[in-house]
């Protein structure tokens, strides 16, 4: 899909921030792109998006240079999400996530369902967001009008450039589980920067290490753990995940899912809910955190199931069916 061929960029005050790339995202994949701060990843996607031209080599997409596409055409196919967000703010969150549709000329009929159900995928309610303003939002409800945004004009590309960085550990974990679940339904390619190796090892089906403008490793999250190509990727992945990886097989990184009961048609939906990503390890502490005996299991906003503390704890304990 994205091909990168012996890509260097020097900016104009002689800075080489990439000195020499090359790199193939497949359709479909999520890439991480991770690496110290100032190594270059941020260059790499703006240059897929021609915010930066590239000083040498090239980049195609399905096998056509950018370099002969017009700007403004590209970028209405790439979707793009920025930490700082990026919302228009004289713009209700209907207005902001339906311009690029517009801007592609669709009707307002054929877009208003789609932009609803992307707001509902990612669990804003339309009826009560659609007319807020940015401000009326949270700042984690201002970055999934963010994602919904970037989803919104249905391109085949989207760059997300430290997208949860701002966020308190739940609502990112939270959105982390919502990007992983939305990624198996609508199967964007998706190039997406990260500080945290947490974080990339959770989404991404690769990720792309770098250092100094260059890139040390390729690879899925599976395989950098058991294989860091060499010294600086086996440190910047850290000792303790590298062990633990050891133990992944234990209890505390098995999925809810394992140990979840079918819900009951009378389930309580005011219980608390986890997404069926999560770990029994991140459920018990939503669990403790919100002081609750039961919580529902949600996929793709519908309740799936429903999880007891008691059986969770046990399984925990490496005692219980989960274990
Ligand atoms: N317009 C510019 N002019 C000169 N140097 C630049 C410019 N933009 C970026 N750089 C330099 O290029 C290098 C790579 O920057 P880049 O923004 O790609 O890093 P990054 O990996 O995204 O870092 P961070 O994790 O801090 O966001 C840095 O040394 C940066 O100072
Ligand atoms: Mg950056």
């Amino acid at each position: 899909m994205i091909t990168f061929h012996n890509v260097k960029k020097t900016f104009d005050d002689g800075t080489e921030a990439i000195k020499g790339i090359d790199l193939h995202i497949d359709e479909g994949k999520l890439v991480a792109l991770i690496g110290p701060s100032g190594c270059g990843k941020t260059t790499t996607m703006k240059m897929i998006n021609k915010l930066i031209q590239p000083t040498s080599g090239k980049i195609t997409i399905e096998g056509k240079d950018i370099a002969h596409k017009k700007d403004v055409e590209l970028r209405r196919n790439i979707g793009y999400v920025i930490q700082r967000i990026g919302l228009f703010p004289h713009m209700t969150i209907e207005e902001n996530v339906g311009l690029i549709p517009k801007l592609k000329g669709r009707k307002k009929e054929e877009y208003k369902k789609k932009v609803d159900e992307l707001l509902t995928l990612v669990g804003l309610e339309p009826s009560v967001f659609r007319k807020r303003y940015p401000l009326e939002l949270s700042g984690g409800q201002q970055q999934r009008v963010g994602v919904v945004r970037a989803l919104a004009g249905e391109p085949p590309i989207i760059l997300m450039d430290e997208p949860f960085s701002a966020l308190d550990p739940i609502s990112r974990e939270q959105l982390q589980n919502e990007l992983k679940d939305l990624q198996k339904t609508i199967r964007k390619t998706i190039v997406f920067v990260t500080h945290d190796m947490d974080e990339a090892l959770k989404v991404a089906d690769e990720i792309v290490v770098m250092k100094d403008g260059r890139i040390e490793q390729i690879a899925t999250p599976k395989e950098l753990i058991e294989n860091p190509a060499n010294e600086f990727v086996r440190s910047f992945i850290g000792e303790e995940r590298i062990q633990s990886n050891l133990n992944l097989a234990s209890p505390e990184f098995k999925k809810i899912t394992s140990i979840m009961e079918p819900a009951k048609v009378d389930s309580d939906l005011n219980l608390p809910s986890v997404n069926a990503e999560s770990t029994l390890k991140e459920t018990a502490l939503l669990m403790l955190t919100q002081n609750v005996n039961q919580m529902l299991v949600e996929k793709d906003g519908k309740i799936i199931g429903m999880i007891q503390k008691n059986e969770l704890l046990s399984a925990l304990a490496g005692l219980g069916k989960g274990a």
